[in-house]
């Protein structure tokens, strides 16, 4: 790989950076880390003002991240992608904690009927790596890769009992350096609290073995944690049950909650001693390189391979990949040895690998590109670009449905222009039996559970056309469950016809539906077929990529 190219060496320069770390890698994860910051979206003169970065050398960041499927354009903005979340994806699969404690934490949830959390040291504060919400009060809610103060919670004290004194220092450091908590967007600023009396919490969770957070995040919320430890005696991780004043005072949570607690980390600490997977053999290796080779072909100037492959180099982690040494990664992601290990060279500089021996394994901080604010993202507004993108290749208006009892409603909606005599927005809802994403929803449902919902529905003519007969029906449903789509003609509204096919979530269940609507007068039946379904289907099986990607370890909203 050649040296930094003079145009990508425009600095801001890190003057404590190896010889050897990778220039564009820097400057890439700085935008990324920027755009998280901002909540996932940012225009390109703002990024390159919060950077200092040459605004070309924005230009070409974004071109490169966006050929990577992290990011698009909207106009002016730079917007993160579901498609990031693979990196984050990575350590959390290798960390194995989400996998394997998660469902654990979610049964204490049911039981106890409170949020339960699993957050794990950060070098920059407490950063969650599980959430089961429970919040019926009105307070905040936290998700994967979001990251507390670490005084201002349950899990700090906890962690800071085993902190060495260099960890006491940069924690000073970063609090007087920010005394505001500004570098918290999840949390509301209180300043100063929780500073002054942390290192008598932190003593006091070393003697007592658990902590609580006494409305320090937020007036109302009160979280109990307790350790978790691996077989060797190390903390990897804090259990938190969180609720509110309007349920338990402080005291009162600890007293309920304790026993429960207990219970619930020593099966956690029985299952980390279960031994890990066998790792799955490397993803296939050659296809990577090739495909950074393809886009620096097509792109020229405007891809910045070393940025491509420097953040490729994370996704040779995961489930029984926790830590690998050089080679390994150099196996996974096909690229040469020496751009992989400048590329673990810049990352370990970064904080985003450690390095033990001649392992090296990814850390809590690859969860700070993007991974907070894309967890935040429902299935909606997953869906809307794609629904955009999908209306401005055919013409048509393209829609995203759920199934509501017998009816279905409306998620999300790109229009090119009005075709129906009443006006759909969101929230709309129509008879599921009279329309196509009413058939495929029908369709994903058990059978038993699809004649009983038609039979409920009582289903009724809206024009000439209208299928009304539950038997007929019951075969329709069937049909298109076998089909994988349905085409609807005319029955909900004269001059209208629809094609849909269904978005399935990472187990298959079909979660939504997604349909292109068009006019009798604009196009025939066979056209739906020959012209819209294969359009249609792409549009969905991205759709469908974003969502499993998003859902592999964040539970997304499916409004
Ligand atoms: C949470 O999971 O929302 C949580 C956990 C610990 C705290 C505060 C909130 O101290």
């Amino acid at each position: 790989m050649p040296p930094m190219t003079s145009t990508d060496s425009d600095t801001p320069t890190d003057s404590a950076a190896p010889a050897e770390a990778v220039g564009p890698l820097i400057r890439g994860i700085a935008v990324l880390r920027r755009l998280t910051d901002a909540g996932g979206r940012q225009s390109l003169g703002d990024l390159a003002r919060a950077t200092e970065l040459a605004r070309s050398t924005v230009d070409r960041i974004v071109r490169t991240l966006e050929r990577m499927g992290y990011l698009r354009l909207e106009g002016r903005d730079a917007v993160l992608t579901p498609g990031l979340m693979e990196l984050g994806n990575a350590y959390l699969a290798a960390a194995r904690l989400p996998g394997l404690l998660g469902p654990y934490a979610d049964r204490l949830a049911d039981r106890l009927d409170e949020s339960v959390s699993i957050a794990v040291d950060d070098p920059d504060g407490v950063r969650f790596v599980h959430q089961a919400t429970r919040r019926r009060a009105l307070s905040l809610s936290f998700r994967i890769g979001d990251l507390l103060p670490a005084e201002r919670t349950g899990p700090g004290p906890l962690f800071a009992a085993d902190w060495p004194e260099s960890r006491w220092t940069r924690w000073h450091e970063q609090r007087a350096a920010d005394p505001e908590d500004g570098r918290f967007p999840a949390v509301p600023p209180r300043a100063g609290a929780g500073v002054d009396t942390f290192p008598a919490r932190a003593a006091h969770a070393r003697e007592q073995g658990w902590s609580l957070d006494d409305q320090l995040i937020e007036p109302g919320l009160v979280a109990l944690a307790l350790p978790v430890h691996d077989p060797a005696g190390r903390q990897v991780c804090a259990v938190s049950v969180v609720s509110h004043t309007s349920r338990h005072d402080a005291d009162a949570l600890r007293d309920a909650a304790l026993p429960p607690l207990r219970e619930t980390v020593a099966a956690m600490e029985q299952a980390l001693r279960l031994p890990p997977p066998v790792p799955p053999p490397a993803a296939p290796a050659a296809a990577l390189a090739g495909w950074t080779a393809a886009s620096k072909q097509e792109l020229g100037p405007e891809f910045v391979e070393s940025l491509a492959r420097g953040l490729t180099v994370l996704t040779a982690f995961g489930e029984g990949r926790a830590a690998l040494p050089l080679t390994a990664v150099a196996q996974a992601t096909g690229l040469p040895r020496a751009t992989a290990r400048r590329a673990l060279i810049t990352l370990d500089h970064l904080g985003y690998v450690a390095q033990d021996g001649k392992d090296f394994r990814p850390t809590t901080q690859v969860l700070a590109l993007g991974f907070a604010p894309l967890s935040r993202l429902t299935l909606s507004q997953i869906a809307q670009p794609h629904l955009a993108a999908l209306a401005e290749q055919v013409h048509e208006s393209a829609s995203l449905a759920v199934l509501d009892d017998t009816d279905i409603r409306y998620t999300a909606r790109a229009a090119t222009d009005r075709i129906m005599s009443v006006d759909i927005t969101v929230g709309t809802r129509f008879p599921a039996h009279a329309t196509s994403l009413g058939r495929v929803l029908l369709a994903g449902l058990p059978p038993q559970e699809r004649d009983a919902r038609l039979a409920r529905a009582e289903p009724r003519a809206l024009t000439r056309h209208t299928v009304t007969s539950t038997a007929e029906l019951s075969t329709l449903v069937k049909e298109v469950d076998r089909q994988d789509y349905a085409l609807v003609d005319q029955e909900l509204e004269e001059g209208l016809r629809s094609v849909a096919v269904p978005v399935r979530d990472r187990t298959g269940q079909v979660v939504a539906a997604a349909n292109l609507s068009t006019h009798t007068g604009r196009r025939s039946l066979e056209e739906c077929r020959t012209a819209l379904l294969p359009a249609l289907r792409q549009a969905a099986a991205r759709i469908e990529a974003d969502l499993h990607t998003a859902g592999r370890f964040a539970r997304i909203t499916l409004r």
